[in-house]
């Protein structure tokens, strides 16, 4: 038995030396310590052995199975080596790490904002929870109005509210500000609205107000028609229609020319060449008396944006839930 152990280990050492490849290494592993390898020979004739000396046997065979381990453990990690080394190939180009974008919605407000700041508006804001106060009472909807109802308001409670509109955030700044004022508000509203093509139950605005002495009505429709060559072009027209907000007085509506036919109609102006962009008038004398402006002294104008419809023309998209569905496959493409 001793002998026997004696040869399978210098058997092993020589064996050893002459292992070339991964291949020849794991058949010699093995062969001695596989299952039936010849460590486990050993220690299954153990039983054959005097008993005595069973003890003195196994211990000598447990030291050359430690050893044999360790010797393939050292060649082992020499084929590894090999083998990674092999792997890295230093001419291949390297891995471009992914590169995050501007969601086009955020594109187009930076644009807008771009716009409105070069002309000396600021950036104001509200929260998208309102109270009644702020989205109605102070921008003249009287209680009980049929007004009210003219958008169809998401109610947390009866006097707590996801906005509807911008237009809270006139009635905060000039809360907070004497005049002038010039600001722009961009934000998001809510409706009730079952989503399609074109309405969603959450949507953009950008609000715009100017108080001071002397705004006139002229003022607002440059600006707007301003705005519109800014984003559109120059050659683009906007129509106002005389329209109702119970916070402007008077109040007007506007439309661009549609940007994809140039006003001659098609799908996405259904056929009438225009676009409905939001409203717009002169701010109310009773929303001045609300947040305690004098409207003996001052005048103002306010406008609405629909953010989500001006990005819907300008990158050619015809259904709005697109910007909420967050496929990458749609917003890499701005
Ligand atoms: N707040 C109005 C809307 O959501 C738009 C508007 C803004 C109208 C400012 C007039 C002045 O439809």
């Amino acid at each position: 038995m001793e002998k026997k152990i004696e040869q399978i280990k210098a058997s092993f050492l020589s064996d050893i030396q002459k292992v070339k490849s991964f291949q020849e290494f794991e058949s010699l592993r093995v062969s001695y310590l596989g299952k039936k390898g010849q460590i486990q020979g050993l220690y299954q004739s153990l039983k054959d052995a005097d008993p005595s000396e069973r003890p003195r046997l196994g211990k000598e065979i447990n030291e050359i199975r430690n050893l044999i381990e360790a010797k393939l453990q050292e060649v082992r990690s020499k084929f590894e080596q090999k083998k990674t080394s092999k792997k890295l190939d230093t001419t291949l180009p390297g891995r471009m790490p992914f590169i995050g974008r501007k969601h086009p919605l955020t594109q187009i407000l930076d644009e807008m904002k771009r716009f409105f700041l070069n002309l000396g508006f600021s950036v104001a804001d509200g929260p998208e929870v309102e109270t009644d106060f702020y989205n109605f009472g102070a921008l003249n909807f009287p209680e009980n109005h049929p007004a009210r109802d003219m958008q169809d308001t998401l109610f947390i409670s009866q006097d707590i509210l996801l906005r509807t509109h911008t237009s809270p955030v006139q009635i905060r700044t000039m809360m907070k500000q004497s005049p002038p004022v010039r600001i722009i508000a961009p934000g998001r509203v809510y409706r009730r609205d079952t989503p399609d093509a074109s309405h969603s139950p959450f949507f953009h605005q950008v609000e715009g107000l100017f108080v001071d002495k002397g705004i006139s009505f002229g003022d607002l429709k440059a600006v707007i028609q301003e705005f519109a060559k800014y984003m559109f072009g120059k050659e683009i027209h906007v129509r106002f229609r005389p329209s109702f907000f119970p916070f402007t007085e008077p109040s007007m509506e506007y439309d661009f020319n549609c940007p994809f036919c140039k006003g001659k109609g098609c799908k996405v102006c259904k056929y009438t060449g225009w676009v409905e962009i939001s409203g717009a008038g002169m701010v109310h004398p009773n929303v001045f008396k609300a947040v305690g402006y004098d409207p003996e002294i001052y005048t103002g104008y306010a406008f609405g944006m629909g953010v989500d419809r001006i990005a819907m023309l300008k990158y050619d998209i015809d259904d709005i839930r697109l910007f909420f569905e967050n496929d990458l496959r749609f917003l890499e493409q701005f």
